[in-house]
């Protein structure tokens, strides 16, 4: 009755992403079109071609080269409100044609003094556009960033500008970039001040080692997120205390395949600790992280975890169930979600109809 996995049916199913960076989900064809409306200006013609600068093979991204595309090319790129509005607007595009029915984008606001953009213009300009696209078919919400690299000050200013927007679909504050740089013990005000507002917290954790220690990890713990992202290189008490906060995860697959971040340089899907977690208490949520950098569409991220970890299509629909535990959007979105879930499977028991 309900068959084999297919790219049909995880395109078709209603899914949520939760852990998406707005300009690591550009994808390279809509960076080219901003390079080609910008070639002609002084600055543009210092850029190369996207399609060449940002597609190296996605197997050869790894700590070291990956931070760079961000810093180095696609903020020189993406520097002005238009065409962060323009490739906004492109992402919640690709989103919604690969079934995505729930977003939780995340953004660092970052500034362009030179083209008028502040970082309060360009949150605004990115909810402008969430706004403009509407909330018929994809409902979104943005979680803004704080760099590991930010100053105290910078990350209060982020913290500020979360508060200020709450009203405008900012849900949440996360923690990310470079894991090599930073002390996380900087941010600890910033994090107490989105907490008291209500705002919901989510935290890169355990990317790599030498962000892993058990120092690191116990700080970021006691700075009581509401999820985290990643949860590579964990001990068995960080575990413990994850489980039994019940703390929702964000597992990004290809990602974490692809930077070659698993411990000790695996390289199979099958060794992702997926695995590990799956059918334990707390909420999964597969996400992309980047899908413009790595390529895979959140329903490719459905369809792997079916084939490498042996997952039946009602297995999928019950992880779609579960990441919606862990959102930040609310009890209606929640509710929404679930009613989608619903309907999709009774279209999976009527066997003509199904995807
Ligand atoms: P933005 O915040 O919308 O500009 O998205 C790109 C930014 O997200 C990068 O500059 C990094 O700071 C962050 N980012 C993207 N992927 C990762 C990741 O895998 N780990 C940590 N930070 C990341
Ligand atoms: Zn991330």
């Amino acid at each position: 009755m309900w068959g084999d996995v297919t790219e049909n049916f995880t395109k078709a199913l209603p899914k949520a992403e939760l852990h998406a960076h707005l300009t690591g989900s550009i994808s390279p064809e809509c960076l080219h079109e901003v390079w080609k409306r910008k070639r002609s200006s002084p600055a543009g013609s210092q850029l190369e071609d996207p399609l060449s600068a940002c597609r190296p093979e996605a197997e050869h991204h790894d700590i070291l080269s990956f931070f760079p595309v961000f810093d180095k090319y696609i903020y020189n790129l993406c520097n002005d409100t238009e065409s962060v509005a323009f490739a906004t607007e492109q992402v919640l595009k690709e989103f919604e044609a690969d079934g995505v029915k729930y977003l939780e984008l995340r953004t660092t606001p970052r500034e362009s003094l030179e083209n008028g953009m502040t970082k309060e213009v360009y949150v605004q300009t990115v909810l402008d556009t969430i706004a403009k696209h509407g909330k018929e078919v994809l409902s979104t919400y943005l979680i803004l960033s704080i760099d590991r690299r930010n100053t105290l000050e910078q990350a209060m200013e982020t913290v500020r500008l979360a508060i200020k927007y709450q009203d405008k679909g900012v849900v949440g504050i996360d923690l990310c970039g470079n894991p090599l740089k930073g002390d996380v013990t900087t941010f600890r005000e910033a994090f107490k001040l989105a907490k008291a507002h209500n705002l919901r917290l989510t935290l890169h954790f355990a990317e790599v080692p030498q962000s892993s220690t058990e120092v690191e990890l116990q700080t970021l713990l006691s700075y009581q997120p509401d999820r985290l992202g990643h949860v590579i290189h964990t001990t068995p008490a960080i575990e413990a205390e994850i489980s039994s906060r019940k703390l929702g995860l964000e597992l990004c697959l290809s990602c974490n395949v692809h930077a070659k971040m698993l411990p000790g340089g695996k390289r199979e899907f099958t060794d992702h600790h997926f695995a590990n977690w799956y059918g334990q208490s707390n909420a999964i949520a597969l996400c992309t992280d980047d899908v413009g950098i790595f390529g895979s569409p959140i329903s490719n991220e459905y369809f792997l975890a079916a084939w490498h970890f042996n997952l039946s299509r009602y297995d999928l629909v019950e992880l779609c169930r579960g990441a919606v535990e862990s959102i930040f959007g609310g009890e209606r979105e929640k509710q929404r979600l679930y009613s989608l879930l619903d309907e999709f499977e009774k279209i999976c028991d009527n066997a003509e109809a199904a995807p």
